[in-house]
């Protein structure tokens, strides 16, 4: 056989723990297989790592973890359930701990929204959103709206919907021609105009008027959706301007197109006093996407939430007909469930959604406490997210920030990264001692950059 064609001979046995084979995601690989860093347990608000040490998570994991790890309620259901019902079908079958979530999920959602779909990701949520607009236009004799609208640097997971709608150039620029008929508005950050806000930027709500333009550029008839983040987490932590969401709700109940939020990283407490981003902002929503806190980041679920009237339009044809063809092998799966369900009563029994605004102020001076040190050109704040944005080294984008990233780990510091911005969302349990040893640890890892 000539070299060139690919081979099935068994592979001479190796070492059982390479580190080559594992394609990491969203990883510079072969920087991270020189330098591992591995983490091998964790509890409360600390990693342990594979030489011992502790590490203080101030990014909730993917800003997932926001009980913390190792809640004793989540390890118990978990434990118990994958004992009692490890799996079930999910298509024309169903287990009690799936329709308990979608009805305590129903509670917590604002409004009329009323109805959840269940997935295991952020990336199937938005996809899912995605189709189930699509479709509700189409079984209500609209299917001519089949336009879809996000926002410049807006991230909304990895499949082909998320990465059309999505507004990060790296994300899509490799994956061939994506969905057609999408359109971008403008994103909303403006350091000249809005740098060193706390909480909401004043200026900007205008921004929202952008979708008038592409309506009269298209016609609200061939408008499906508009998808937005209300707070944009993965470009760096971009705020809605005050009044700018409230705008792209009454822009799109005049046109008749769907509003979804995608609170993938703001649902579940991140951002107040309540579940969601849409509460705290006083905008409704007429579909929400979530996962990550939903089962604090234990074990894989996304969820959908939709307004009745979506959920109502599809309810329409032959009782024995299946209405939605769509869904994973493993939505609602039970052990899935069971974490949702401890997390959502570790969230309601430990009173975390107050707790986040209770600590919003003293985080607020934590973060703006590192004005004036070097390289910071930004900091912004709402609920326990915050944003340190520096000025990138000339000719090497997101090289300072990854350097504090390293520089933070070796300190025993978790923090995030993104272009050259430093984002933070700790655990909602997280103590006014640990916001004080973030912010010494970047502090002193900030002055020392090059
Ligand atoms: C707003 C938003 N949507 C979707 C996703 C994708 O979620 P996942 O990585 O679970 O697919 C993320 C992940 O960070 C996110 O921040």
């Amino acid at each position: 056989m000539s070299a060139s064609h690919a081979s099935t001979a068994k592979k001479p046995a190796t070492a059982t723990n390479n580190l080559e084979p594992f394609w990491m995601p969203f990883s510079a690989n072969r920087q991270f297989k020189q330098h591992p860093r591995m983490l091998v347990a964790a509890e409360g608000m600390h990693y342990t790592t594979d030489d011992g040490r502790k590490v203080l998570d101030a990014t909730a994991g993917l800003w997932c973890c926001n009980l913390g790890h190792a809640h004793p309620k989540i390890v118990a259901a978990v434990q118990k359930q994958v004992q009692e019902l490890d799996y079930a079908p999910a298509f024309q079958m169903g287990h009690p701990k799936a329709f308990e979530l979608a009805s305590r999920l129903a509670l917590l959602m604002p409004g009329s929204l009323d109805h959840v779909f269940f997935t295991n990701s952020g990336s199937e949520s938005v996809d899912t959103a995605l189709k189930i607009a699509l479709a509700y236009h189409n079984v209500r004799g609209q299917a001519g709206r089949t336009r879809l609208i996000g926002r410049e640097r807006g991230y909304h997971g990895v499949g082909f919907g998320g990465i059309s709608v999505g507004g990060l150039s790296n994300n899509r620029k490799f994956f061939g021609a994506l969905l057609t008929g999408i359109d971008h508005l403008p994103h909303t950050h403006n350091l000249a105009e809005n740098g060193y806000s706390k909480g909401l930027p004043k200026w900007g709500a205008h921004l929202a008027d952008d979708l008038e333009r592409i309506v009269a550029l298209h016609g609200a008839e061939t408008i499906a959706a508009v998808i937005v983040e209300p707070i944009a987490g993965s470009t760096g932590v971009l705020l809605p301007p005050q009044g700018y969401l409230k705008k792209l709700r009454e822009i799109c109940t005049k046109h008749d197109i769907l509003l979804i939020f995608d609170e993938v990283i703001t649902a579940f407490g991140r951002t107040g006093n309540a579940a969601t981003a849409a509460e705290v902002f006083d905008v409704q929503p007429d579909i929400i996407t979530m996962a990550k806190g939903l089962t604090a980041g234990t074990i894989p679920m996304g969820a959908v939430a939709v307004d009745k009237k979506i959920y109502d339009a599809f309810m329409k044809g032959p009782e024995n007909a299946i209405e939605l063809f769509h869904g994973y092998t493993y939505s609602g799966h039970p052990v899935a469930a069971a974490a949702g369900l401890a997390a959502l009563d570790a969230y309601q029994d430990d009173n975390l959604f107050d707790r986040t605004r209770e600590l919003e102020p003293y985080w607020q001076d934590a973060v703006h406490g590192l004005k004036g040190l070097p390289h910071i050109i930004d900091l912004r704040n709402i609920g326990l997210i915050g944003a340190i944005e520096m000025e990138g080294i000339p000719g090497k984008p997101t090289a300072r920030a990854f350097e504090a990233f390293l520089k933070c780990f070796e300190k025993g510091l978790l923090i995030r990264t993104t272009g050259d911005t430093i984002a933070l969302s700790p655990p909602l349990i997280i103590s006014k001692q640990q916001i004080d040893e973030i912010f010494d640890t970047l502090s002193t890892v900030i002055k020392g950059l090059a």
